[in-house]
């Protein structure tokens, strides 16, 4: 089969989440199962490898008129797999900031994007061959490339080769969606008979636009990232305004747990953690690390009300995130006042997080809603112990220690409550110094475990499958 991945980031090129990673690592996953994949993603930076092959014009209904836009195609081939990088000076200044500017310019960024990646399989030539020869699937990612099942459904599907193209749309956040005002629809350069699928009721505001929401309804096929979120979707705790939309398309939709790039993410590169960081290098001290955006999401401030309790033990705690100025002030702030314990990193750094989830014995993750969360799966592959908020794809993935049977990967908490996350991580901290045998049985059934995206690859391919017999 060709396969497409269309995402708005794609790691190691751009990255500001598990976007980047899944767009990196399951296409190459595909292309070991045989299947002839292709990666489409903005070109960002101007990164050297990639060889130019070809323009294409997209026609845009921009807020200033009509106007053609030229677009370039920039292709690589690594691992199997074939890179095309969408290139138009709209994306040119986003390297280090992809989502950023005002909603008219996210608009329109997205909007060309999804228009030039339809296009790539006529446009561009991989070795020779173009996709689209019939037998052709994309997989669309976020709200970003929403889109695309519907430019799909509206201008393809009665076009040759391109007749049995079929789309499938991955969730991995719900909280962003793409909404605005319903006058943005007629950007779109869709028929009118369509504004409909973008027209969502809110309670609040009331008639809003929403591009996520065309995009579930659209596509062949809808994927979540792990079956907890799967479930949480259809709630309306979970399904932010969507979970109508979603629990009617529940005969095309289904979770599959994330997998991980177990050549990126790899135990034998391990890191003196305390030392580099200055922190005091005692062996027997457990290293407790958190790695994430700092925003609500990932519950920062559970951490923060859990800070007195944490700094009274005899612990050290490394954090590592970027995000909400006031919750980076805190980290900072965390370590000027407990500076022989805390480190506070502000920033992103992909070698950082790799030194952090090998370096710690502990990683904490107490995000109020997660997908599927990637950084426990890099944990335990490392040998780091998960101490999480069950919900989601944590819940899915960190199966709790049972000290009778010896068997699970870690200690989860049912409520996103710093009282909550204390009990729990007293009980892995009692683990770690009393238990030595124990610990040791958890660090290694979590490394033991397999986590490759090899397992996740079957089940995007089962779903392929389906949504092709559908016509
Ligand atoms: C989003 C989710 C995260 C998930 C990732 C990849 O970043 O918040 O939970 O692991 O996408 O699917």
């Amino acid at each position: 089969m060709n396969v497409i991945v269309v995402a708005a980031e794609c790691a190691p090129w751009s990255k500001t989440g598990g976007l980047g990673d899944v767009a990196g690592a399951l296409p190459k996953a595909l292309a070991r199962r045989g299947h002839r994949v292709m990666v489409v993603v903005p070109r960002y930076g101007n990164y050297a490898e990639p060889k130019d092959t070809g323009t294409c014009f997209i026609q845009l209904l921009s807020y200033f008129g009509v106007q053609d836009m030229e677009v370039s195609y920039f292709h690589s081939y690594i691992d199997g797999v074939d890179f095309v990088f969408v290139d138009h000076p709209v994306f040119q200044h986003q390297e280090n900031n992809i989502y950023g500017g005002n909603r008219p310019d996210i608009l329109k960024r997205m909007i060309l994007f999804c228009k030039a990646a339809v296009e790539v399989p006529w446009h561009v030539p991989c070795g020779g061959v173009c996709y689209g020869d019939g037998n052709l699937a994309f997989i669309a990612n976020d709200w970003h490339t929403a889109l695309l099942p519907v430019y799909l459904k509206a201008y393809y599907r009665d076009k040759g080769l391109m007749k049995y193209a079929r789309s499938v749309l991955v969730i991995h956040n719900i909280a962003h969606q793409g909404r605005g005002p319903v006058e943005d629809f007629f950007h779109l350069d869709l028929p009118e008979k369509y504004m409909d699928l973008f027209t969502l009721y809110d309670p609040i505001g009331g008639d809003h636009f929403n591009i996520f929401a065309a995009g579930l309804k659209t596509a062949d096929r809808v994927v979540t990232v792990s079956h907890g979120y799967a479930w949480e979707l259809k709630t309306s705790q979970g399904g932010w305004g969507l979970h109508g939309i979603i629990n009617d398309s529940d005969w095309k939709f289904r979770g599959i747990v994330n997998g991980i790039d177990i050549k990126d993410w790899n135990p034998e590169l391990d890191a003196a953690l305390q030392k580099e960081l200055g922190l005091p290098v005692r062996r027997n001290v457990p290293v407790i690390g958190f790695i994430g955006r700092l925003d609500h999401q990932k519950g920062v401030d559970l951490i923060a009300e859990a800070m007195p309790w944490m700094v009274a033990q005899d612990v050290q705690l490394v954090m590592l995130g970027t995000g909400r100025p006031d919750l980076e002030e805190m980290l900072r702030k965390f370590e000027r006042e407990n500076h022989d314990k805390v480190r506070g990193w502000v920033g992103f750094s992909v070698k950082m997080a790799h030194r952090i989830t090998a370096g710690a014995d502990i990683l904490l993750m107490p995000s109020r809603f997660e997908p599927c969360g990637l950084n426990q799966l890099y944990a335990m592959k490392y040998g780091t112990v998960p101490v999480v908020h069950a919900v989601g794809g944590l819940r899915d993935t960190v199966v709790p220690f049972d000290p009778f049977k010896e068997t699970g990967y870690g200690w989860t908490f049912e409520r996103a409550e710093s009282g909550m996350l204390v009990h729990a991580l007293g009980n892995c901290l009692n683990t770690y110094w009393n238990h030595k045998k124990s610990w040791e049985g958890l660090r290694t059934r979590g490394m033991t475990q397999d986590l490759s995206w090899d397992n996740a690859a079957k089940h995007y391919e089962e779903v392929l499958v389906a949504a092709k017999y559908q016509w």
